[in-house]
């Protein structure tokens, strides 16, 4: 355990007396942020409330953690009870660290906390009550971490032990209130799989994946019922969602069963339509298994099928409730659909920044040579951008469209093809550099020094970067469903990090991609 592991939970839930435990195995001292606050102030925290009132002390709060982070060594922190009710700190402590809730019912809190005059928000009234209420009120600002462990009848030492063991795994959070979702991304993470389903259990494969993993997952899931659809992005249609649909209802699931999505993003795009759907929705656990579903379709809840109008118009927003990108099963994986993912991966450092992009310049060969940290270190930091825009704009209304940088093209070209003879990640190569075009042709600073080298970098990664756009493709931008008012909503990209959304007409975009207007009919 090397980063911040930041306790938190209501108080009397054990985060002083199990951070100290796990302050001492890493060889570093607690820091308890009551205690900093109430040295800073030069009074007690009860004296704080009494004199100014709980807003001040949430504000002192929030400065204290982060004026930590920004100047202390990693080590464990034991938050105040309503330190993580700041939405902003929250954010801050999830990104900085890992944050642990520790639980309790609130009878056993008001146990342990009997005969202890200093907690200010017990003294208005009967202790378990309170603690009730208030466990009610933080309900969604608790589940927000990177794990929950449950204290009532464990020793301290089991508890430390679970704390690390999360540490250990470093999971990446996708904080939504109570739909919060872990993404645990290492090789060998499938053995865990078993802990995040509940209920009856549905896998959902295509055949190429059951070939490769269905048997193994089959006998972690303790033998579930299986739907083995047909492979490939032409069978991502409604036929596909029915045969999910039709292997749960056969098979009697009920509301409390959980959808396991094993394939690439096909797979985990219809299985989490039809979790969705289900008995008006049901648990779905993803488990990615190509680069392009790891990096960005498992994580963010879009699921859906394709029409021959276009693709992706089906569909609803429907969250996973566990995610595991585990890197050993991409050891099956064809190359030319390694390289295919690598094309979000390239968008991802595109939209995060200078050192995103770098780091891939960086890993390009690696990545293409299957390295497993270079392949854990792309899956991470996309996963983590991933999560942050998710988070800030889960319905897609702002900074979400910016992840269809290269999808408005790309989408197009894949519906003109009928969805076969170009992958989804090639289709967004090419989409990408095509946006560039758009970029230039809208006047965009230096659209051709930044192009160059998205080119370049495409390039090395064995990813096309041109095909043909005509009319029929053109018709196909039109349907998207990113277009308002006759205008269509474009990504258009800059440098690194810079990327903008303007609304674009369809004669523009014509005119910047294939150039000239359009033709007589
Ligand atoms: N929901 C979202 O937010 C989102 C985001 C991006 C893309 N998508 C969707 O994802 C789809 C593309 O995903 P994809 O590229 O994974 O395509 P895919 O699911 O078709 O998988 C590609 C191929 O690889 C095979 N495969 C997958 N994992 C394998 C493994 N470990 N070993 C052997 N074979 C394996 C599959 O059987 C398939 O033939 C598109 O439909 C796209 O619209 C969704």
């Amino acid at each position: 355990m090397s980063g911040w592991i930041f306790l938190s939970g209501m108080m009397g839930s054990g985060k002083s007396t199990v951070g100290r435990l796990l302050a001492e195995w890493n060889g570093t001292a607690l820091i308890d942020l009551d205690v900093r606050i109430a040295a800073r102030a030069n009074k007690s925290i009860p004296r704080i409330f009494a004199d100014e009132g709980e807003a001040v002390f949430r504000r002192l709060e929030a400065e204290e953690a982060g004026r930590v982070i920004a100047h202390d060594k990693p080590t464990v922190v034991a938050l105040g009870g309503g330190t993580v009710m700041n939405a902003d700190t929250r954010r801050l402590l999830l990104e900085a660290g890992v944050l642990v809730t520790l639980d309790a019912p609130a009878g056993e809190l008001a146990a342990r906390l009997e005969g202890k005059g200093d907690r200010p928000l017990l003294m208005r009234g009967e202790a378990a009550s309170i603690l009730e209420g208030l466990l009610a009120e933080r309900a969604e600002a608790y589940a927000e971490c990177h794990g929950r462990v449950e204290t009532a009848g464990r020793s301290v030492g089991e508890i430390a032990e679970e704390v690390a063991a999360i540490a250990r795994a470093n999971p990446i959070v996708v904080p939504l209130g109570k739909r919060t979702y872990r993404v645990d991304v290492a090789a060998g993470a499938r053995a865990r799989l078993p802990e995040h389903v509940s209920g009856a259990v549905l896998l959902v494969t295509d055949t190429n994946v059951d070939r490769a993993w269905g048997t193994e997952i089959a006998t972690l899931l303790g033998d579930p019922f299986t739907a083995v659809l047909v492979p490939g992005e032409e069978h991502k249609t409604i036929r596909s969602v029915e045969t999910i649909w039709d292997v749960a209802l056969s098979a009697g699931l009920d509301r409390r069963a959980t959808l396991v999505a094993l394939g690439g993003g096909v797979v985990g795009d219809l299985a989490g339509f039809a979790a969705s759907t289900l008995l008006r929705g049901v648990r779905c656990v993803q488990v990615p298994t190509s680069l392009l579903a790891m990096v960005d379709a498992s994580v963010g809840g879009k699921t859906g099928f394709d029409r021959s109008q276009g693709k992706n118009l089906i569909g609803t927003f429907h969250q996973p409730t566990h995610v595991i990108c585990d890197i050993d099963v991409l050891s099956t994986l064809p190359d030319a659909e390694l390289r295919s993912g690598l094309a979000e991966v390239v968008k991802s450092a595109w939209l995060d920044g200078e050192g995103a992009v770098a780091s891939l310049e960086r890993d390009a060969e690696a990545l293409l040579a299957r390295d497993r940290s270079a392949l854990e270190r792309a899956v991470r930091a996309s996963v983590r951008l991933k999560a942050r825009i998710v988070a800030s704009d889960e319905r897609e209304s702002g900074a979400r469209m910016t992840l269809n940088l290269g999808h408005t093209l790309g989408h197009a070209i894949e519906a003109a093809r009928g969805y076969s003879g170009i992958r989804h990640g090639e289709a967004v190569a090419v989409g990408m550099m095509k946006a560039f075009a758009v970029a230039r042709g809208l006047g965009g600073r230096d659209a051709d020094v930044n192009g160059a080298r998205m080119k370049v970098l495409l390039e090395r990664l064995g990813l096309p970067i041109d095909a043909a756009i005509d009319e029929r493709t053109l018709a196909f931008v039109g349907a998207d469903k990113k277009r308002a008012s006759g205008k269509i909503t474009f990504v258009v990209p800059g440098a690194p990090g810079h990327t903008e959304l303007v609304p674009v007409g369809l004669e523009q975009i014509r005119e910047f991609v294939i150039g000239g207007p359009r033709p007589l009919e």
